[in-house]
């Protein structure tokens, strides 16, 4: 089957042709310029730019792939959850494409899309569902933290979320009280690299509580007061940098800790991780050496994929609609705050 997918829940405009497991195209146009201005996502710019973009996205997705409009035999578009004016920009596109061409259409659910980019692997990338097992994964990114148990294909139960902010805005805060621009995930990692990870003892926020969730919050609380009762350490570059590294591996205990209790609990064999933050090559290194120890096999989504991407959405869609999936009816809204319990 090939499948035209689209991506625009947040701040990345994405578009992918998907063919029998396959990316045939994928392309992205990622917004991270024009709100770092504004030191985070603004929704009315994000939406303009989707609306400015999408369409010759596509144009250059489908080139890129060697079709055009009438091979597609599926539309599929990302319907929630997000930003309801940034979701609305690619789900109505994606509905008229497929009512125009007389093809099924489907809204697929955000987080569950980020469940199988770890599985496209290879060159050219393709799904790798061959050696598919049951696995917790770990989806981290500026807005979400989340731990889901994938019992099968297409079977999962969300074990955990965050309680108060994601792993990507606790990285991007931190950040931001250091005097660092956004977003400021990988500009800390790129300072924390030769930092002293054990320089500064920050709380490991519910590692040692018996339940999936998470919270940051209090980490980044306990940044500001660190901050404001030690100034100097900004002013050198080597305490800068064992600041970096000493919050990020609190941040990385805390994720792969829980990951890792979750998956000796549930017996699983198998983690995967996908999201923004899944680029922090801290946390990469501290899963794999920690699935390692464990004799678990690691599957991670490679970096161009960790961030939001149109390819996952195509993959998992094309996926769906093979197992009979029922199409999303025409007059479907976008789902801002789509529960996986209703997918
Ligand atoms: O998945 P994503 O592109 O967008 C959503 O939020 O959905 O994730 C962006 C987040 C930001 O918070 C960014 O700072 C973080 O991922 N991020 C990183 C790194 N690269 C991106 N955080 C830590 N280390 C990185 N290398
Ligand atoms: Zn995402």
């Amino acid at each position: 089957m090939r499948l035209l997918a689209l991506e625009t829940s947040c701040d990345e405009t994405s578009v992918a042709v998907v063919q029998d497991g396959c990316v045939r195209a994928s392309v992205v146009a990622s917004q991270i310029q024009l709100h770092a201005e504004y030191g985070g996502v603004v929704p009315e710019l994000a939406t303009r730019e989707h609306l400015r973009n999408l369409l010759p996205l596509a144009n250059a997705a489908l080139r890129q792939a060697g079709a055009v409009a009438q091979d597609l035999e599926a539309v599929a578009a990302t319907r929630g959850p997000g930003l309801p004016s940034a979701l609305l920009v690619g789900l109505r596109a994606a509905q008229a494409l497929a009512f125009s061409l007389r093809r099924p259409f489907l809204g697929v659910h955000h987080h569950q899309a980020h469940l199988y980019s770890p599985w496209i692997t290879g060159q050219p990338p393709r799904a790798d569902f061959a050696r598919f097992e049951p696995n917790v994964s770990l989806i981290v990114s500026g807005g979400h933290t989340l731990l889901v148990w994938v019992q099968g294909e297409l079977q999962h139960r969300v074990l955990g979320s965050t309680v108060d902010d994601a792993a990507g805005e606790c990285f991007d805060k931190t950040a931001k009280l250091m005097g660092l621009p956004y977003p400021g995930g990988p500009e800390l990692d790129r300072l924390a690299e030769g930092g002293n990870p054990a320089a500064y003892a920050f709380p490991r926020p519910m590692l040692e509580q018996d339940h999936d969730d998470f919270s940051f919050s209090g980490l980044k609380t306990a940044v500001r007061y660190f901050l404001r009762d030690h100034p100097a350490v900004l002013e050198a570059e080597a305490t800068r940098r064992d600041l970096c590294a000493s919050v990020q591996a609190a941040l990385v205990e805390v994720l792969v800790g829980k990951t890792l209790r979750a998956a000796r609990r549930l017996g699983v064999r198998c983690v995967t991780a996908s999201g923004g933050v899944t680029c922090n090559r801290a946390l990469r290194r501290a899963l794999a050496v920690a699935c390692d120890q464990a004799g678990l096999t690691l599957r991670l989504a490679p970096p161009a994929l960790c961030t939001d991407n149109a390819a996952m959405v195509g993959i998992l869609a094309e996926r769906k609609l093979a197992r009979g999936a029922p199409r999303t009816p025409w007059d479907a809204e976008v789902e801002p705050n789509w529960d996986w319990a209703d997918v």
